[in-house]
């Protein structure tokens, strides 16, 4: 799996959004290290506050499968039809992930055709509070 395949992965998942509320249409493509990929989209509620991000929709399907090791995500977002733009996942989002993913773990944000960013989870989440901070010595 290529990181341009995951990209394509993740644009294919955002056809699945249920975002009727913003219009912001969001999927992503989370690469298991089992080689699975999980996809996941938006998923809007009219009392707004029980929306859930296309990545998070991705990690608990994967870890609801018995997946708790991954090596990558791509994330496509954007308003109605058009793909692409800066589109760096949310806090929450990179909460989740620090619970399963290592520093180095790779998000992909598309930005247009073919074309997307590359970041680490430890460049978009420093400093993380994650499991290991609540390890008893
Ligand atoms: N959204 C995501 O799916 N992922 C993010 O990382 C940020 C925001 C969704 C939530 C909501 O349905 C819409 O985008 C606008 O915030």
């Amino acid at each position: 799996m290529t990181d341009k395949e995951l990209c394509r992965l993740a644009v294919e998942a955002r056809g699945k959004a249920y975002a009727p509320y913003s219009g912001y249409r969001v999927g992503a493509a989370l690469l298991a290290k089992s080689g699975e990929v999980y996809l996941g989209s938006n998923i809007e509620n009219a009392a707004y506050t029980p929306t859930v991000c296309a990545e998070r929709t991705a990690f608990f399907k994967a870890v609801s499968e018995g997946e708790t090791e991954f090596f990558a995500i791509a994330v496509a977002g954007g308003n109605g039809d058009k793909v692409g733009g800066a589109f760096p996942p949310c806090g929450v989002c990179r909460q989740v992930m620090a619970e399963f993913c290592d520093g180095d773990f790779k998000i992909l944000t598309v930005t247009g055709d073919g074309t997307f960013d590359e970041y680490t989870l430890t460049e978009l989440l420093p400093l993380a509070f994650s499991p290991k901070n609540l390890e008893r010595k």
